[in-house]
């Protein structure tokens, strides 16, 4: 097996701490939540019963496989499946095993920020789905969007899925969607899960579940730096808040400081200074309605093909085309 993995990733997860942790107010970037404990702790999460987008999403895809696998066909020269943030690819096995079983002529190409789940999914792929040509590569968004350009021999669909979308704001996404269709030809098509505004109790039980696993996920950033960044948070001295701002349909998380303190970060010689309740704002988690979905769209020189969603309608599937 063999798998791309940048070097450039560790520097820019350095500058982008330290520019984080140095900013009033701090942040730190949700992209950076996915090592090996993050990657199961958010698998533990889309099990929990407060989070609904995995089920929602799955049983959209099981729903509409066909449908779903019909669209992206091209009987003439096969095509190209990118998944963009893959992770552990359970959502998307329901279309590879439907595209294997009635002779799709594919390669599914799974790209993820996190080494550790590019490596898991690939090894699970080999296993489950030994004829299936899986080409992995461990990148950033932004950072493989140049080379997605490459990938104009035949057909591609390049697929967003699980609501990954959201971490952006509105004009990041427009920008990120703009770049996919810059790599996009005629024919191609990019498939992206939406989660959907809805009742706010039900969004804020998704991201602040009881068992508190989405705490503990949320601070893992801190735990990440400890290890890996020679830092020294007192995790523990950190309290996970999530709001919901129903107008704007924007999710967001913080970690809040429960009394003032002083972090050192070695590795990138770091010192900061916390005042009591201060916080850190780690990610964005945005909700969408029919209406900015086709905004962005307009934006972004994207059509709407078609769409998809589930029972309850909490969750919505587009496929895009150029415009
Ligand atoms: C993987 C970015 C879609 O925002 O819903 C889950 C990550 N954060 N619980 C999301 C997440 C807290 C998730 N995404």
């Amino acid at each position: 097996m063999d798998i791309k993995i940048p070097l450039k990733l560790s520097t820019a997860y350095k500058n982008e701490v330290f520019e984080g942790l140095s900013s009033f107010p701090k942040q730190l970037s949700s992209k950076y939540f996915y090592d090996k404990a993050g990657d199961q702790l958010f698998k533990d999460i889309m099990s929990m019963p407060e989070y609904y987008l995995t089920d929602c999403e799955f049983q959209i895809l099981s729903t509409h496989t066909e449908t779903i696998g019909e669209l992206f066909r091209d009987r003439e020269n096969g095509l190209d499946l990118i998944e963009l943030g893959a992770g552990d690819g359970k959502k998307t096995k329901v279309l590879l095993k439907y595209m294997a079983e009635n002779n799709f002529n594919f390669v599914y190409k799974p790209i993820d920020i996190s080494e550790n789940a590019v490596k898991l999914l690939s090894n699970n792929l080999a296993k489950e789905m030994p004829a299936l040509s899986v080409d992995a590569e461990v990148g950033e968004y932004f950072e493989v969007l140049e080379r997605l350009k490459g990938f104009n021999k035949r057909k591609k669909v390049i697929m967003v899925l699980g609501s990954n979308i959201g971490n952006l704001l509105h004009p990041k996404a427009i920008e990120f969607l703009t770049k996919l269709n810059d790599a996009m030809l005629p024919e191609d098509i990019l498939f992206v899960g939406f989660d959907q505004k809805k009742n706010p109790k039900t969004i804020l039980d998704a991201y602040n579940d009881e068992a508190g696993i989405t705490a503990a996920f949320n601070k893992n950033i801190l735990t990440r730096i400890n290890r890996e960044l020679d830092g020294n948070f007192e995790v523990e001295k950190f309290k996970h808040w999530e709001m919901y701002n129903p107008e704007t349909g924007t999710a967001k998380s913080f970690l809040v400081a429960t009394e003032a303190m002083e972090v050192t970060v070695k590795a990138i010689n770091l010192t900061v200074n916390f005042d009591q309740w201060e916080t850190i704002h780690t990610e964005i988690s945005q909700k969408y309605d029919d209406k900015i979905v086709c905004l962005l769209a307009e934006e972004a020189g994207l059509e709407i093909e078609t769409s998809f969603t589930d029972e309850k309608g909490y969750y919505k599937n587009f496929a895009f085309k150029k415009s």
